[in-house]
């Protein structure tokens, strides 16, 4: 989804960091973790943690370690729970629900893992040694069988997601409700969109063969990295030959059909990954329109690194008295603010954060900016309403009752590969079992027609 994105981080690649005490990495990823819980987002937790004393691998290990007990958390929950007999300190638990997602999902020696841990919740809660070390070793007698007992009566457990996120897919997709909270579950592919204005295909796999980088051609503008690393070591990144975005994303400007000269809008568009594609696909006066000042430099930088020109605004896309000039745009991309439920794989924190309730509110939100943003559009232009969600209220139901509200609105039929359910937009992660090299996105494409 973002553009110079770091590449997926994985659980199975955090050892630890010569020079940082594993205990010392447990101890932070286990404070990250309880400041998500509390409300953060991961990437705000890591930013702020204390780094005092690490280098370079140990903060990769922390964020190896972060991300992937966010992405086992349920599991690593109902383990503690299962062992303990009366709820540990906060900051204990957490040490222990980092050395179990490293013990169940990482490739660290068992041995250096427990004696870890063990020094880590020491340092915070001397008392607690001993409690968290038979916590460990019982898990390690019969891990399988613990996880197994565990899952039993706790949909969290077995999942890895809030009950509520759980509950309400089963409801909705009654079909492909698994496939989708175990594809929300792995890691996301690094998946590139060739920049067509600087570089084709062969050019780039020729040029990542030359660095020994082993990658994955899916189609003539999309390549998968085998082995995911910082984005900023892949040759032709600097030069603005191809940007980070994940296959489903990929989709969302060949839908909206741009041509040469036409005004379009991107209505929410930082970090600027569907406009630089945009602007990769035709010379058209862009408009890109983001709330967010600080996203909204991003942007900027990722069209100068890609040698694409549009007008950046910062403004509230759902107020266009303050930023339309009256002319109407013949395409607007409307991808809009959501629960992200279609992308936890690459952002294993949301499935903690959002609360059930955020839906309602997420849904009140797009309304408005489609109303406010129909009536920009040109007759006969088209609109594509998008998000990166699986729920039926950001997506189909939102989109019957715009239908509904605007006379002069018609959805067209849209083909997208490994979309289930055929032209109804839905694309699932892990919905395509052959490849999952997609997240899960929305889109609905909408033309203006004669009321
Ligand atoms: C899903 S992200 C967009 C991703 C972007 N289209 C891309 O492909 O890189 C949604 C964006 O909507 C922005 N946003 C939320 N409410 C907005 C509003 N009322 N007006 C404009 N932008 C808004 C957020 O700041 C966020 O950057």
């Amino acid at each position: 989804m973002t553009d110079a994105a770091a590449p997926p981080p994985s659980a199975r690649s955090a050892r630890p960091a010569p020079g940082v005490a594993l205990a010392l990495v447990q101890r932070r990823a286990a404070e990250v973790v309880l400041a998500v819980l509390e409300g953060r987002n991961l990437d705000h937790a890591l930013a702020s943690a204390d780094l005092a004393g690490f280098d370079g691998a140990a903060r990769a290990a922390l964020s190896d370690l972060s991300y992937s007990t966010l992405r086992f958390l349920g599991e690593a929950r109902g383990v503690v729970r299962l062992f303990a007999h009366q709820r540990p300190a906060p900051l204990v638990e957490a040490i222990l629900w980092v050395a179990l997602t490293q013990l169940g999902h990482g490739k660290t020696a068992t041995h250096v893992v427990v004696s870890q841990a063990v020094a880590a919740v020491e340092s915070v809660h001397r008392a607690a040694k001993g409690f968290a070390n038979a916590v460990l070793r019982n898990y390690l007698r019969a891990p399988d069988d613990a996880r197994e007992r565990a899952a039993e009566h706790d949909d969290e457990a077995r999942w890895n997601h809030p009950a509520w996120w759980i509950q309400r897919l089963r409801a909705e997709q009654p079909d492909w409700w698994e496939a989708i909270l175990r594809g929300g579950n792995g890691h996301g592919p690094m998946t590139l969109r060739i920049n067509r204005r600087r570089a084709t295909r062969e050019q780039l796999l020729r040029a990542f063969e030359a660095k020994k980088i082993e990658a994955e051609a899916l189609s003539e503008y999309t390549l998968v990295v085998k082995r995911p690393r910082p984005v900023d070591r892949l040759p032709g990144f600097r030069d603005g030959a191809f940007s980070v975005q994940d296959a489903g994303a990929q989709l969302a400007a060949p839908l909206l059909g741009v041509a040469d000269g036409m005004r379009v809008l991107d209505a929410c568009a930082a970090p600027g990954g569907k406009s630089a594609h945009l602007l990769e696909l035709a010379a058209c006066e862009l408009l890109a329109l983001d709330i967010d000042a600080e996203r909204c430099r991003r942007i900027d930088d990722n069209l100068r690194r890609l040698g694409l020109a549009a007008t950046v605004r910062c403004a509230d896309a759902a107020a266009p008295a303050s930023w339309w000039d009256g002319v109407a745009f013949d395409r607007i991309l409307l991808d809009a603010p959501c629960t992200g439920s279609g992308v936890v794989r690459r952002h294993p924190d949301g499935k903690w954060l959002k609360r059930e309730s955020d839906i309602e509110q997420l849904a009140r939100e797009q309304a408005r900016l489609i109303d406010a943003l129909w009536p920009l559009l040109a007759r006969g232009g088209r609109m594509l309403y998008s998000t990166c969600s699986v729920f039926k209220a950001e997506n189909s139901e939102q989109i019957a009752s715009a239908l509904a509200r605007h006379g002069d609105m018609r959805r067209l039929r849209i083909t997208l590969p490994g979309d289930p359910a055929s032209s109804a937009g839905q694309l699932l992660p892990g919905g395509n079992r052959k490849t999952h090299h997609h997240d899960g996105y929305f889109y609905a494409l909408l033309e203006k027609v004669a009321p």
